[in-house]
Parts: structure tokens; C-alpha cells; sequence
């Protein structure tokens, strides 16, 4: 079969497309990898070539060793992912020793893997262990409301987290760890991966401060999903912010501790101050 038949590739251009559709991938903004499973790897051996040369992945992720990733490209804009995706994308396989990989698929016209490589490596690598091999999924988006949110809420885990949680009642079902929050630091390079990645193994989401979202997930659905149930409450709360500085009502500890009970959902009581 050919890559772009399968079904982990059509996943993977649909997402690119609805983030960008979302309004959170300006130019080449965000980014998104998949750690492909064994069987589907062989299922498009025909259309793999391992001719290209290896290059340095920018960090070391020896868990990773042999892995197959379908990536974004650097520079490379969402919105052309669906109409392009030989140029926009492409299929990488980490190196034995986990420090530098080679493109098999894609990335034509001497198109390289994100510039985030790191952060969705490290990422995998600790969701890879932390679950079990059950997260395939990272994605980094722009999104706009949580960006916003990011200038104006202390840059705390237990902040963020609250304020979300309150923003709608699905938020702690849908994200019962909570998120994390990554002060501004410089991209693309291995200090904000190494932030992120600590970050990874207790949350599912990583917040960049005045930057973006990371967010972890099993498939292309749940991962998409969870970037845009936390930017929908990020949404409200600045709609609420905008029309005043104090709630009439909200939702309150109490209510939290009865709906983990009810959802059979842990939520740690470092959120319920
Ligand atoms: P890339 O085009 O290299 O993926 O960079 C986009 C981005 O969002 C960097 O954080
Ligand atoms: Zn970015």
C-alpha cells in the first residue's frame, strides 16, 4: 500500500486540516507527530526508502530506538498539508542509539522534520513509558484564547488548571491530571524540551507560555479533542474575564470532589484550594 492510502496518514492529514480550520496554525505555526505501529510501518514498506542520511535529532531518546514517526515539516503550513502532503509531511525512523534519525518517506524537496523535533520526541518517550505504548499522538498548536490566557493568569500548574476545570464541567473529565504551564522559554531546541517533557509524564497538556498548547493522546480523535476542550474553556474564561473581574458563581471544590465521585475520575486535591 502506499503511505498516503493508509489510514494512520489520512488521520494524520485530517487533524493537521482541523487544527487549521480551528484558526490556531497561522503560516507554518504548530506542529504534529504520530509513532507509528509495527503493522502499519509494514503495511507501506513498498513506498519506504532508506537512502536518506542520518541527522542529528537535537536530544537523545534511547526508548525510542527504530521508531517510525509520521511529522510535520518545518516551515511548512497545515493548510497545505491535505492539498500537499508529500511536501508538508513526511515519515521518520529514529536511529538505534536514539540521537539522530533519517527521513523514509516525504519532506521532498529537501524538507526537514519540525523544529520541535525535540519536544515531540521527548514527549513520546515519556508517554510511550508513562502509558504503556497506549499514546501515539503529540500536537502543538497556536491556539489563540489559551495564548491570551497565558498574559494575564499566574504561570502556575495549579492556576491554569482551576481556572479551566471551572470554565466548563467537562474539563475535569476530559483532563483529570490537569495541565501544566512551560514559562516563556526560547523554541525549538532541547531546554524547552526537557521542560515539557517533565511536565508530560504527569499531564496530558503542556501550556506554552505565550506561545501554545502541547497535548498527548491514544489516536488523532482523543488528542484533537483534548487541544479543543482546553482552548474552549480557555474561550470562556476570557469572555468572562472581558465582561468582568469577579464571577457571580462558578464551580466550586465541593462540586469538583461530588463530580470525580460521580465520573469516576482522581482529581488531586492540589486543584481543589
Ligand atoms: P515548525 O514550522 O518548525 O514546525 O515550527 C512551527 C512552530 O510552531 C514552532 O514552535
Ligand atoms: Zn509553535
Amino acid at each position: 500500500m502506499k503511505v498516503l492510502q493508509s489510514s494512520f496518514a489520512q488521520g494524520f492529514i485530517k487533524m493537521a486540516n482541523d487544527g487549521y480550520m480551528q484558526g490556531w496554525h497561522e503560516r507554518n505555526g504548530g506542529n504534529l507527530s504520530y509513532r507509528i505501529k509495527e503493522a502499519e510501518i509494514a503495511s507501506v514498506a513498498e513506498d519506504i526508502s532508506f537512502h536518506d542520511k542520518y541527522m542529528p535529532i537535537g536530544t537523545t531518546v534511547p526508548g525510542l530506538a527504530g521508531e517510525f514517526f509520521m511529522v510535520t515539516g518545518s516551515g511548512k503550513f497545515f493548510g497545505n498539508c491535505s492539498m500537499d502532503p508529500e511536501n508538508c509531511c513526511g515519515i521518520i525512523q529514529v536511529d538505534d542509539s536514539g540521537e539522530q534519525y533519517r527521513t523514509v518517506w516525504g519532506l521532498k524537496n529537501g524538507g526537514r522534520p519540525t523544529s520541535e523535533l525535540p519536544t515531540h520526541l521527548m514527549n513520546h518517550e515519556v508517554k510511550k513509558e508513562a502509558t504503556g505504548g497506549a499514546h501515539r499522538v503529540i500536537y502543538h498548536c497556536h491556539a489563540t484564547n489559551l495564548i491570551a490566557l497565558t498574559f494575564v493568569l499566574p504561570l502556575e500548574d495549579e492556576v491554569f488548571t482551576r481556572e479551566l476545570w471551572e470554565s466548563a464541567t467537562e474539563c475535569p473529565v476530559v483532563f483529570p491530571a490537569g495541565v501544566g504551564v512551560v514559562e516563556w522559554m526560547v523554541p525549538g531546541g532541547r531546554e524547552i524540551a526537557v521542560a515539557t517533557s517533565k511536565l508530560m509524564r504527569i499531564y496530558d497538556v503542556a501550556v506554552w507560555a505565550h506561545h501554545g498548547m502541547f497535548c498527548s493522546g491514544e489516536t488523532f480523535d482523543l488528542t484533537f479533542g483534548l487541544a479543543h476542550t482546553v482552548e474552549k474553556a480557555a474561550e470562556i474564561l476570557v469572555k468572562v474575564r472581558s465582561m468582568t473581574s469577579k464571577k457571580q458563581q462558578t464551580i466550586t471544590p465541593a462540586d469538583f470532589r461530588k463530580l470525580a465521585v460521580d465520573f469516576g475520575v482522581k482529581l488531586d486535591e492540589r486543584f481543589l484550594y
